[in-house]
């Protein structure tokens, strides 16, 4: 995983301080807690943490003053160069990328989607073939499941063996291009089981919707607005239990994509609560950062700007209630489903809201919009911020630890964050290749200063310095510990930090004092921090991974033995999968 950061002059490896990066005085932050220390790296790998440090010559230093120093971000959900509902998407490999890095995303996780009928094998290749020379940071794949057959299945196995996949996604929506019957998931979830892959959902119940949007069309209701209303919550929440229940009866884990309603978030706490394997839930920085309110703008561009599927929800209330949601753990991480198109192409859907291509922007943006919204608003501590953005997706998707940790030996993925730092977000100025943002307008205070990827720096002091391929594919293996291992959620040796579902306020990531305002309640965090450092703003100790969180205040070994008792003792982890049907 690690990269070779050395020059070749020759066939001779010579070292260059141009290789070596001091981060010095900043506050490292880790999901698990937080200390002052400086950070050494060398040929793009982190390979001293700490104090004191012993520093060869030469080396370059960036001082990190009252600023924060964190895992690149991982994006676990994009869409670059995709082709859907006869339109291409804007950003390709190359923008999308340097979009990514330039808002503190090191690594992205982009969809293989094949059409029905076609090999999986050849998507993914195709795939590679337009991400390899064009990434500006490392990234991965995930393959979709669109149609089944036993050479889909022989591909699946293929993938996971052979090409570094880990995780299938298939689809509840979408009718007549990639949605899978009921029969079809079951068939999906128990290979996924069977080869320790992760198997992703997109949940909407895809017969709904079709009737719905038949039914709003001969209404007369065409505009932008009738996306929503052709997919409520309901629609979304009827298919994250359905989805549930089919994985729990195929002794599959599940990771349900881009989660945008209270109603899902409701279904999927009550299918957590029994589930026999993880079920893990992503929502997006469009949920946290903008709202359905955008769909009733009477301009056709701004409002089909806004369309992306699963929708957003006209309820005020649910950004914030999506932010308690990932503060208490309900939901495990943020992506940004960026999927971006051009105004000409939002037009196919002028007359026929069923039309309009599907997706917003997202991966740019993702940390600032949470930063923002969870963290100065105190809702959110800066560690369940990096759990979030970054720690939870590297062990869900088995890249953990080189990506997702500051720590010694993880690949040198890094953001220098700016609790200060003060921008408002526009089309103007961002790197996407299109000229419309959903986030337009929003002020934000706190963005990276520096970013750096493997090693090189790419976000120098805001200047964006980028090399078109630089980024490498990232394998992923499958069974990876923290979903089919025992570091896996439920399971008693996980057990890191419990969380007492009737009393969220004493989440350990919930700020619970001070005034929630904005940077004034982050810099009391980051003043509380003692000189040795070695506390977290909500005065937990830094731990190894792996090994308990006995200090945290709020954390209950008692509460946490009564949950062993009721919930993970009952926990029976059957052979994933159980025997292959050999129906497919
Ligand atoms: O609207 C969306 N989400 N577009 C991208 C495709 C998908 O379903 O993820
Ligand atoms: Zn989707
Ligand atoms: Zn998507």
């Amino acid at each position: 995983m690690a990269a070779a950061g050395t020059n070749s002059l020759s066939g001779i490896n010579i070292k260059s301080s141009q290789n070596r990066l001091l981060i010095k005085n900043g506050q490292v932050v880790n999901y698990d807690g937080m200390e002052e220390a400086d950070v050494y790296i060398e040929d793009g790998i982190i390979k001293q943490v700490g104090r004191n440090l012993i520093i060869p010559g030469g080396t370059r230093t960036i001082d990190a003053t009252r600023k924060l120093v964190m895992p690149g971000g991982i994006d676990p959900h994009t869409h670059f160069e995709l082709e859907m509902m006869g339109a291409k998407v804007a950003d390709d490999f190359y923008k999308g990328t340097r979009a990514a890095v330039a808002g503190g995303t090191t690594t992205i996780l982009d969809f293989v989607l094949p059409e029905k009928g076609q090999s999986l094998m050849e998507a993914y290749n195709n795939w590679r073939e337009k991400a390899d020379n064009k990434v500006c940071c490392d990234y991965g794949l995930h393959v979709g499941v669109t149609w089944c057959s036993p050479t889909v299945k022989k591909e699946m196995q293929q993938l996971v063996a052979e090409h570094g996949v880990n995780s299938f996604k298939v689809f509840m929506a979408y009718k007549d291009t990639w949605m899978l019957n009921d029969y079809e998931l079951c068939q999906v979830f128990e290979t996924c089981a069977e080869l320790k892959a992760l198997p992703q959902v997109h949940a909407e119940n895809g017969d709904i919707i079709a009737r719905n949007t038949e039914k709003l069309l001969a209404a007369g209701i065409t505009t932008p607005e009738g996306h929503e209303l052709s997919r409520d919550e309901e629609v979304e929440a009827e298919a994250v239990n359905r989805a549930c229940v089919i994985a729990n009866q195929m002794n599959a884990p599940l990771y349900i994509v881009h989660m945008m309603s209270k109603s899902a978030v409701d279904a999927l706490r009550l299918a957590r609560q029994k589930q026999k394997q993880p079920v893990f839930g992503e929502t997006l920085a469009a949920t946290v950062g903008t709202d359905g309110t955008h769909y009733k703008n009477a301009c056709f561009r701004h409002a089909a700007a806004h369309v992306l599927s699963p929708p957003l929800r006209p309820d005020p209330y649910t950004p914030e209630a999506i932010i308690e949601a990932l503060t208490i753990d309900d939901l495990q991480l943020i992506a940004s489903d960026n999927c971006t198109f051009h105004e000409k192409d939002k037009e196919r859907g002028k007359g026929d809201f069923s039309k309009i291509p599907n997706g917003v922007n997202g991966v740019e943006d993702r940390m600032a919009i949470l930063w923002q919204k969870a963290v100065n608003t105190g809702m959110m501590d800066p560690c369940r911020f990096v759990a979030v953005t970054s720690a939870n997706a590297a062990r869900i998707f088995n890249l953990w630890p080189a990506k997702g940790r500051v720590a010694v030996g993880s690949d040198a993925d890094v953001v220098v964050w700016d609790p200060q730092l003060e921008r408002t977000i526009s089309a103007a100025t961002h790197h996407h290749a299109l000229n419309f943002n959903i986030f337009e307008g929003t002020r934000v205070v706190g963005s990276p200063q520096y970013v750096i990827v493997n090693g090189r720096v790419c976000l120098d002091d805001g200047e964006l310095r980028v090399a078109e391929g630089q980024g490498r594919f990232l394998p992923t293996l499958a069974n990876a510990p923290y979903v089919y291992g025992e570091e896996a959620p439920g399971t008693p040796q996980h057990a890191t930090v419990h969380y007492a579902s009737d009393s969220p306020r004493q989440s350990p990531h919930r700020v619970t004092n001070g005034t929630p305002t904005e940077l004034h309640l982050v810099n009391k965090q980051l003043d509380g921090l003692s000189v040795s450092g070695a506390s977290t703003p909500t005065g937990r100790k830094m731990r190894e991974p792996g090994q308990r969180n006995l200090q945290n205040s709020t954390f209950s070994i008692s509460k946490e033995l009564e949950g062993l008792d009721t919930k993970t003792s009952v926990r029976v982890r059957n052979p994933p999968g159980g025997k292959s049907s050999g129906l497919w």
